[in-house]
């Protein structure tokens, strides 16, 4: 099995996604493989995938493996999804994605021997906790470049022959090849439309699969489509009411759909730290009251939602 690309997905845009491997495509490319060829060759003496944070014992790494491990890992800033242990080098990444985890994990039970597709998977940390809750395989794409790079400097320590993280767009993916499982999460609101976003995970799931959904909402009977900003993100489409979200993955063709999670981002999830050192979410709420965007739009609310494919 190739460490690039799933052999087994042969329908897939292969060579165009493996180009944007490339200083052509981004003009970081280079400085970012560069700094992952320089990462140090010390051994993995263990893996844990079922822990808040991804973790790889490094017992034989010298402090001088370590600086250039740091120095290395950093050239990728930002880090917005972990975190990740390696060694003794904790990268204390944006999110505190293990908490988002620790909300789906026990909907999604046990994965032994399952297929999954994680769209826009960011570094691929979900994927490596799907690994470690007993996934057979995970691929994750992202069409940003960064994201895969960081990805391919976590697999420098993991080596695990089955996650793949491919700069692609869910647009970008033929259905003929079905996944058990379908992720969407915090991707939705990226898409200009969001019901065709929801059918083409559908088109994604096996028959008798499941589609995670995870997304903003608002609260209330409403899609609220914000003319410029929102929380001071750019290209944001639609933040739906939960009763609209269920009503699309209806209308989509998921059925049992069961509502796992409601909650607020809050400013212990997600925060600036020295790996992510771009403001964060408190800079994007109105200082005076929490529960509001600077733009004066309800704060980020989130939801997740499990669909069945029939
Ligand atoms: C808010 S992040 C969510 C990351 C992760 N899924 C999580 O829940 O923490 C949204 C991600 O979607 C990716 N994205 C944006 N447009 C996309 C598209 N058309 N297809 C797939 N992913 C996309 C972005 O690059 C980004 O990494």
């Amino acid at each position: 099995m190739s460490r690039l690309w799933p052999d087994w997905i042969t329908d897939w845009p292969k060579d165009m996604a493996l180009e944007r491997f490339s200083a052509q495509n981004h003009g970081d490319y280079t400085k970012w493989q560069t700094a992952i060829e320089a990462m140090p060759q010390v051994q993995t003496d263990a893996v844990t995938l079922n822990h808040s944070a991804i973790t790889c014992e490094l017992s034989g790494a010298t402090q001088t493996d370590l600086a250039q491990m740091e120095s290395c890992l950093r050239q990728l800033h930002p880090w917005r999804k972990g975190p990740f242990q390696l060694g003794p080098l904790y990268i204390d990444t944006e999110w505190r994605s293990d908490w988002k985890w620790d909300r789906l994990a026990p909907a999604m039970g046990t994965l032994d021997g399952q297929r999954i597709l994680d769209i826009g998977c960011g570094n691929g940390y979900f994927g490596w906790r799907m690994l470690g809750a007993g996934a057979a395989s995970v691929v994750g794409v992202d069409p940003t470049l960064l994201f895969c790079m960081q990805h391919r400097a976590i697999q420098h320590f993991v080596q695990h022959p089955e996650h793949w993280v491919l700069p692609l767009g869910i647009e970008e993916l033929t259905a003929t090849h079905r996944f058990d499982w379908v992720l969407s999460m915090g991707v939705l609101y990226h898409r200009r439309d969001p019901l065709e976003h929801i059918r083409q995970l559908h088109r994604l799931t096996e028959p008798g699969g499941r589609c995670v959904m995870e997304t903003l909402i608002v609260e209330g009977d409403q899609v609220l489509y914000p003319e410029g900003r929102y929380a001071r993100m750019r290209n944001i489409g639609a933040i739906p009411d939960i009763g609209s979200l269920e009503r699309w993955m209806g209308e989509a063709g998921f059925q049992n759909i069961q509502i796992v999670d409601v909650s607020t981002t809050g400013l212990d999830e997600q925060r600036s730290t020295s790996w992510m050192q771009f403001e964060s979410l408190d800079k994007a709420l109105d200082p005076s009251d929490l529960s509001k965007t600077v733009e004066g739009l309800p704060g980020p609310r989130r939801a997740m939602l499990i669909g069945e494919r029939r």
